[in-house]
């Protein structure tokens, strides 16, 4: 089971962030199965956020999604750790409004490195429907590696 994660471009343009943000993912146990940076077309950015196509904050996370390159990461939780790689990435990030990160979670990537409710480090699908929906918006097929099969065997 996988799931799919966005860094927004208040993240993605600074690298020493950026590696800052993908250091903590995998200290929880998050593995990191494809990476792809890309700049979003308004297009795009609407199709990822039609959900929130009426909500007052739209125009302006379109506007920021748009701003600059984002990372698009598919995840899954490591071997040793096991459990639900969409509430772990979600647990992660932390609250959506920055605010209630400082009693909530600190050490969040959101309490670290989250500006505003906007600017608020990163994206999590919330579901495997979304997560399936979200992923094929950013790569070509759902599942496209198979460890297993790369792998060196035990007698190796
Ligand atoms: P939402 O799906 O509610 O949160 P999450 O990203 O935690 O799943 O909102 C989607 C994005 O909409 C969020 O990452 C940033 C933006 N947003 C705002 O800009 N202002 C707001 O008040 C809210 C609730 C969201």
């Amino acid at each position: 089971m996988r799931t799919f994660a966005l860094l927004k471009p208040e993240i993605v343009t600074y690298p020493s962030l950026c590696w800052q943000v993908l250091e903590k993912t995998l200290t929880a146990g998050l593995e990191v199965t494809r990476a792809r940076k890309t700049t979003l077309t308004l297009a795009e950015a609407g199709k990822l956020y039609a959900a929130h196509k009426d909500k007052f904050f739209y125009e302006r996370l379109i506007r920021h999604i748009t701003s600059g390159p984002v990372i698009a990461l598919e995840l899954q939780t490591g071997d040793s750790t096991g459990g639900d790689p969409v509430a772990r990435w979600r647990q992660l990030l932390g609250p959506t409004k920055v605010y209630r990160t400082a009693y909530e979670s600190p050490n969040s990537l959101r309490g670290a490195f989250g500006l505003t409710d906007t600017r608020n480090v990163g994206h999590g699908s919330d579901s495997p429907q979304s997560v399936a929906d979200e992923s094929a918006l950013f790569f070509d097929t759902l599942t496209p590696t198979n460890d297993d099969a790369c792998r060196p065997s035990k007698s190796d």
